[in-house]
């Protein structure tokens, strides 16, 4: 497959949708694929009209299966950490992103793919999802980020139980973690996911953006330094239409229209 068929983009009501199509590999990460999607997110990032980004997999079996194993078996130490470094970076750009990600868990989350959903802002997997760290089934540890937002995710003892053991654990166990938001069954995974980010594109976008910032920068530091920063976005949103238009509407008994200004 041409590097320019990894992804399939598509756009409807301030809804982008972002699909890993590796489907005969499910969806592995190999690095032409790390790069497309970095691109992709930097578009979405920029782009307006994009309220909210709906990240999934191709296929009926997996959102991701990993990196790519056949890519990594080659590799040298130096190599091995420049392939970790490509991965941080992306994934890092998803979760910094000033617009909501939300992880369809269509199948296996495995390694990459559940670093990767671990990036996204929130996880819906379909009742038959099977989410791991098995990278020490081959001898590795995770490198796109898994032991630090697992960690921070789900606590040690989950992390130390997946990181350690390999072996993979169901959407059930998973919802019960703290992993993933919400399970619900496959046949209605992808209308959940799209009623969710509907309910999200009509919200005020920079309301959404002050909100992502907040967790990202409060769960770095201090709580004084967390409360601090949330008065210094909070006075923020006084600036905007939307909070106008949002209390407006509010007092006026009707819905807001938010337009991100
Ligand atoms: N990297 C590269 N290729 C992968 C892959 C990965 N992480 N995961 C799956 N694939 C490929 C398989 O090699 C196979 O390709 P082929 O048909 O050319 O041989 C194809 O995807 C289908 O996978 P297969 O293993 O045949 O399916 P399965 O139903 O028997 O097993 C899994 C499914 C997910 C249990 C199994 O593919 C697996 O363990 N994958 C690796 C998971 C992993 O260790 N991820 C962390 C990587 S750091």
């Amino acid at each position: 497959m041409s590097d320019a068929n990894l992804l399939q983009i598509s756009d409807a009501d301030g809804i982008r949708r972002i699909l890993i199509n590796r489907p005969d590999k499910l969806n592995a990460l190999n690095s032409a694929t790390l790069d497309a999607l970095d691109a992709a997110f930097a578009a979405a990032d920029t782009d307006a009209a994009v309220r909210v980004v709906v990240l999934s997999g191709a296929g009926e079996r997996a959102f991701v299966a990993g990196a790519d194993i056949s890519e990594m078996n080659g590799l040298s130490a130096v190599q091995g950490r420049d392939f970790s470094l490509r991965g941080q970076r992306m994934m890092r750009r998803v979760e910094k992103l000033s617009k909501p990600v939300i992880a369809m868990v269509n199948g296996f989350a495995l390694g990459g793919g559940l670093e990767l959903a671990m990036c996204c802002h929130l996880r819906i997997a379909a009742d038959t999802a099977k989410v791991g760290q098995p990278e020490i089934n081959l001898g590795l540890i995770p490198g796109f980020g898994g032991s630090q937002r697992l960690l921070r995710l789900a606590g040690r003892a989950a992390t130390l139980e997946l990181c350690l053991t390999g072996a993979p654990i169901d959407a059930a166990r998973a919802l019960q973690l703290g992993i993933v938001n919400r399970v619900v069954p496959a046949a209605e995974l992808e209308t959940e996911t799209l009623q969710l980010a509907g309910r999200l594109a009509k919200a005020a976008p920079l309301a959404l953006r002050g909100m992502l910032d907040c967790v990202n920068i409060g769960g770095e530091c201090g709580i004084e330094e967390g409360l601090e920063y949330e008065s210094a976005q909070f006075g923020l949103m006084f600036s905007t239409n939307d909070m106008r238009e949002g209390t407006g509407a509010f007092l006026e008994k009707r819905k807001p229209h938010f337009e991100g200004r």
